[in-house]
C-alpha cells in the first residue's frame, strides 16, 4: 500500500480518534475538517483504467472498521447504479463536477428521485441504504474520494454491494466496483428489482447506449438492439420488463 498523502493521514488520524460511534453526519464533518485537496489522491489515480469498466478505483487504506478509495472519473465515465453493502457510514468528496443520480426502491417501484450536479469539493453522505449512480459528463478527468465505514469490525466494508441492472431487471452482488454488463462470475445475480418506473428506464437507457460505444461496432449492435426493445416496450406501454 502506498504511503498515505498528508490529507489523507489527517482524515486517518480523525477517524480514529472518534472511533467511539461514527454516524453519517460525523463522516461527513471529519472529511472536510481533514481539508483534503486533488493532490492528496494523485497517488491512487488510474486514468488508464479498462474503459469498459466505467471507471478507476484504487483502495488507499482500509482497516476493519473502514475504507477510503479514491475513484477517477475520465469524460464519459459512469458507475451503474448500485448501493453500498455494509456501509453505516460513509462520505464521498467529489474534485471535480460529478453528476449524481439518487434513486428509490419502495419495494413496489424503482425511480430516480434526485438529478444532480456535486459542485467541485462538496461532500455527499453516504450509508448502505443509499442506491446512486456517479459519472463524468465534463471534458475533463476528475478524482473523487470515499470513504466506507462499519461501527462494528467487518473483514470488508463494502462487501455484497448491489447492483441495479435496469435494462435486465436483474439485482447482482459484486465485491468489486460497480461497473456495468458484469457477468453472473463476476456477479452474481441475486435477486429481482421491482417493477421500474418508465422516465428511469428512458434516462439510464440513454446513458447505457452512450456506455455500449466502448465496445467494438458489432457488440455495440448486439447490446444495443435488445435495449432499443426494450425501451419501445416501455415507452410505448406495450409490456413491462
Ligand atoms: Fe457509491
Amino acid at each position: 500500500m502506498k504511503n498515505l498523502t498528508p490529507g489523507l493521514q489527517r482524515l486517518v488520524g480523525l477517524i480514529e480518534k472518534d472511533q467511539e460511534h461514527i454516524t453519517v453526519k460525523k463522516a461527513a464533518e471529519l472529511v472536510e475538517q481533514a481539508n483534503i485537496t486533488a493532490g492528496d489522491l494523485q497517488p491512487w489515480a488510474d486514468y488508464m483504467h479498462p474503459v469498459k469498466e466505467g471507471y478507476g478505483r484504487n483502495l488507499a487504506y482500509h482497516t476493519d472498521k473502514f475504507e477510503i478509495m479514491i475513484m477517477t472519473w475520465n469524460p464519459g465515465d459512469f458507475s451503474s447504479v448500485h448501493n453500498h453493502g455494509y456501509t453505516q457510514w460513509g462520505a464521498v468528496q467529489v474534485f471535480g463536477n460529478v453528476m449524481h443520480q439518487v434513486y428509490a426502491n419502495t419495494g413496489e417501484k424503482f425511480s430516480l428521485t434526485k438529478k444532480e450536479i456535486l459542485p467541485y469539493g462538496s461532500i455527499t453522505k453516504v450509508n448502505n441504504a443509499l442506491i446512486h449512480q456517479m459519472g463524468n459528463v465534463t471534458t475533463k478527468p476528475y478524482l473523487t474520494l470515499h470513504i466506507y465505514g462499519a461501527n462494528e469490525p467487518h473483514q470488508t466494508v463494502t462487501a455484497d454491494m448491489k447492483i441495479y441492472e435496469l435494462e435486465t431487471g436483474l439485482i447482482r452482488e459484486t465485491q468489486g466496483g460497480a461497473f456495468f454488463n458484469l457477468s453472473d462470475e463476476e456477479a452474481p445475480v441475486v435477486g429481482k428489482m421491482s417493477l421500474i418506473d418508465k422516465e428511469t428506464f428512458v434516462n439510464q437507457a440513454a446513458i447505457l447506449m452512450q456506455y455500449y460505444c466502448r465496445y467494438s461496432a458489432e457488440e455495440i449492435r448486439e447490446r444495443r438492439l435488445p435495449l432499443l426493445e426494450q425501451l419501445e416496450n416501455m415507452v410505448c406501454d406495450k409490456i413491462g420488463i
